[in-house]
Formats: structure tokens, C-alpha cells, sequence
């Protein structure tokens, strides 16, 4: 049985966390594309000594991996047909955790693989909800195929109003984004006899352009998030295989080739920030790349010559990005744990009672952390 934590743990942690990246903001609520020089007085390596000595003396509220639960859950073959090893680990984990005897409503289900699993296991029914309407239509042939107690329900989660959902239920979310789980979280305290398992994601998926902190205690916070500061709570690359960080790598370098011609045609040398593009531009040739920045700002196309001159100025400007990245990665996991404790105070502001745990190892997933909560 996971251990709840107290609402003076929630809040002291909450408020230590705070402060950190409050004091240090200059260091991360920053856009590493925009700079052309070191940005701070001491080197990157001073800043990282000082920052991880400070970050010693934080208590980490997640409660860690238990040795009984790292170890796989034996399913038989036929149940986990189609879900990928990592998934399959974070699915087996999570329901590791799971110690609830009620009835299961799974939010954003996908497939429905982890409610599927579940059912399994621990004979429960569950009710998916899914917006897909194929994933929905897949996910209960799957129930179906191996008589599975699970039922699929074709909805919009973020149309059903506060207190349309069963009491007396066990929810559960495995990696449902921003808006997605802070939706279920408002669900959940409305309902009576509940209980919660989510695995929150993608925490920047929102519509606001601002973080609208969730729980009384963080509304008293100085930070200011943005979208693309709430990114680095998400910005780790440890699930990313070497393809995808290749594309990332030339992605990078490109999109400073771009900025760098860009401020040598106009002689304007602010940071002008390009589109999102499908990525498969990026396995191709740099030229069809610079063909489609250019008409985003209406340049003519550089020469060959003058690509091949930027090109050693882009690379010398993308290791200055991974040095003010390496700073501020280290504040990533405090921001993760900021927006989880506000999850967590929100829960304890309503009465509820509230655990954070890991469910997986973190090589399986890098968002490893459950909110277990109950009245
Ligand atoms: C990141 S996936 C997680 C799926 C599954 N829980 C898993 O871990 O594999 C998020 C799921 O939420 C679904 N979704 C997105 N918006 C939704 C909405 N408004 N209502 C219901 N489901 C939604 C997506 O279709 C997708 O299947």
C-alpha cells in the first residue's frame, strides 16, 4: 500500500520546488535559439555544480520504484498481441499499483490496452472512453475476441460536464496531456466514492497560453508559465531511438542555417522562429528545406556558396544551444514535480487523500509517475 502525503509534506514540497525555479527562472524560461553568445557570468560547469548542489537538498515526493513491481508481469501471448515492449512495461507497472476493487472507467483510452489488461487481471469491468471512433471500434473487437468485460464508449471527455460520470468507480489514465487530465481531475471531485489513478503527459497540450495553476496553494506562485516553458517539464529524450534523435539533431541545425541567412539578408539578427513542418523533410537535402523557410518569409533562395559559409556558423551556434540546454535541463524534473504537486494540492484542497508514485522504470517511460488519490 502506497503511503499518502500529508498536506503540509504537499505543500512544504511544493513551496521548496517554488522557490527553486523561481530564483533561478533567468536560466530556464528561456529560448536557447534566441542567443548568439553565452548568456551568464560563470560557465556552464560552475552554474551545473551550483545548481545540483542546491537540488541535494530537495526531497524528491515521488515515492520510487518497489523491487516487486520493476519485475514483468507474465500475460499470456495472446492478450498483449500489438502492444509495444515499452508499453506493455508501463501498462504491466501501472496496474502494479493498482489496488482498487471497483468498477474502472479509463479516460482517453486508445485501444483500450491498459483497461483490457486490467479487466484481465483483476476480473473488473471497464468502461473505456475514447474519441477515436476506429481505435474504439479496435479496442472492443480486441474485448470481444478474448471475452473481456470492457466496454467502449465513443465520446469527447472534454463535452461531458462535471458530475456525469459513475461514483463508486476506479478512474484511471495512462499518459492522458494537459487539458485531457486536468479535465479528469475536475471529473474526479466531483464524483462521490471515487478513485484515481492518473499518469499525466504532455502537460504544454492546453488551450490557455498560460498555465492556470489548479490548486489554490499554486496560485499563489510568482512563476508565470508559459507553453513552451511548460515543454521542458516533458523535454527528455530518453525514449527517442537514434532516428528520431538524428532528424531532431538536422532539424536543429537547419532551422539555424535558416536563422542565420535570415539576419544576414535583412541584417536584422532577432530570432524570427520558422513553423512546425512534417519532419520528413528533415531525412532530405538541406535546399528543399531553405525552399520552404524562405517562402515563410519571402527571401530568395540562398546560393551554394553562401549555404556552404553558414553552415559551420549554424553548427558552432547549435553547441551553444546544447550548453544552455544542459543548464537547463536541470530543471526539468523540478518543473515536472511542481505541476504534479499542484495536481496532488488541487486533490488535497477537495478532502482527498493523495500518493504520488513511480509505476515504470524511467528508460520505459520518462513520464513514471501515478497520482493515487481517494477520499
Ligand atoms: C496519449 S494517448 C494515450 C492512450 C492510452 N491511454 C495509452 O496510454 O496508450 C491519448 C488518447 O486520448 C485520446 N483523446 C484525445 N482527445 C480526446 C478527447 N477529447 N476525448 C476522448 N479521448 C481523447 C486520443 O485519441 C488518444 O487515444
Amino acid at each position: 500500500m502506497t503511503s499518502m502525503l500529508t498536506s503540509a509534506q504537499l505543500q512544504q514540497s511544493f513551496t521548496d520546488y517554488d522557490q527553486f525555479l523561481a530564483t533561478h527562472s533567468g536560466l530556464w524560461q528561456c529560448n536557447p535559439f534566441t542567443y548568439t553568445h553565452w548568456p551568464w557570468s560563470q560557465s556552464a560547469e560552475a552554474i551545473r555544480t551550483r545548481l545540483r548542489q542546491q537540488l541535494q537538498l530537495l526531497t524528491d515526493p515521488v515515492a520510487p520504484l518497489d523491487a516487486l513491481t520493476t519485475e514483468q508481469t507474465a500475460w499470456p501471448f495472446w492478450l498483449t498481441n500489438g502492444i509495444q515492449g515499452r508499453k506493455l512495461a508501463q501498462i504491466s507497472g501501472f496496474i502494479g499499483q493498482f489496488d482498487s476493487q471497483q468498477a474502472v472507467l479509463e479516460w482517453c483510452s486508445g485501444k483500450g490496452h491498459l483497461g483490457r489488461l486490467l479487466s484481465y487481471q483483476r476480473l473488473l469491468p471497464v468502461t473505456s472512453l475514447e474519441w477515436q471512433k476506429t481505435l474504439c471500434e479496435q479496442g472492443q473487437a480486441l474485448a470481444q475476441q478474448h471475452g473481456i468485460a470492457q466496454q467502449f464508449q465513443h465520446c469527447d471527455v472534454l463535452a461531458l460536464t462535471p458530475g456525469s460520470l459513475p461514483n463508486n468507480c476506479a478512474m484511471v489514465a495512462l499518459h492522458a496531456c494537459g487539458d485531457l487530465h486536468r479535465r479528469l481531475l475536475e471529473q474526479f471531485t466531483h464524483s462521490s466514492g471515487a478513485e484515481l489513478f492518473l499518469a499525466p503527459c504532455c502537460y504544454h497540450l492546453q488551450a490557455a497560453s498560460y498555465y492556470q495553476p489548479l490548486s489554490k496553494y499554486a496560485q499563489q506562485s510568482p512563476l508565470q508559465l508559459s507553453k513552451s516553458d511548460l515543454k521542458l517539464a516533458v523535454q527528455d529524450f530518453v525514449t527517442a531511438g537514434q532516428r528520431t534523435a538524428r532528424l531532431r539533431d538536422t532539424e536543429q541545425l537547419w532551422r539555424l542555417v535558416f536563422q542565420e541567412y535570415r539576419a544576414l539578408l535583412c541584417g536584422d539578427p532577432s530570432y524570427q522562429p520558422l513553423p512546425a513542418i512534417n519532419k520528413q523533410i528533415f531525412t532530405g537535402d538541406i535546399s528543399a528545406f531553405m525552399a520552404w523557410a524562405c517562402q515563410q518569409h519571402g527571401l530568395k533562395l540562398p546560393s551554394a556558396a553562401e549555404l556552404a559559409e553558414l553552415l559551420p556558423i549554424a553548427h558552432q551556434r547549435l553547441r551553444l544551444v546544447r550548453d544552455i540546454d544542459d543548464v537547463r535541463q536541470l530543471f526539468r524534473r523540478p518543473l515536472e514535480l511542481w505541476l504534479l504537486l499542484d495536481r496532488a494540492l488541487y486533490l488535497s484542497e477537495h478532502g482527498y487523500q493523495v500518493a504520488l508514485k513511480q509505476f515504470c522504470p524511467y528508460q520505459h517511460s520518462p513520464r513514471n509517475t501515478l497520482i493515487i488519490s481517494r477520499r
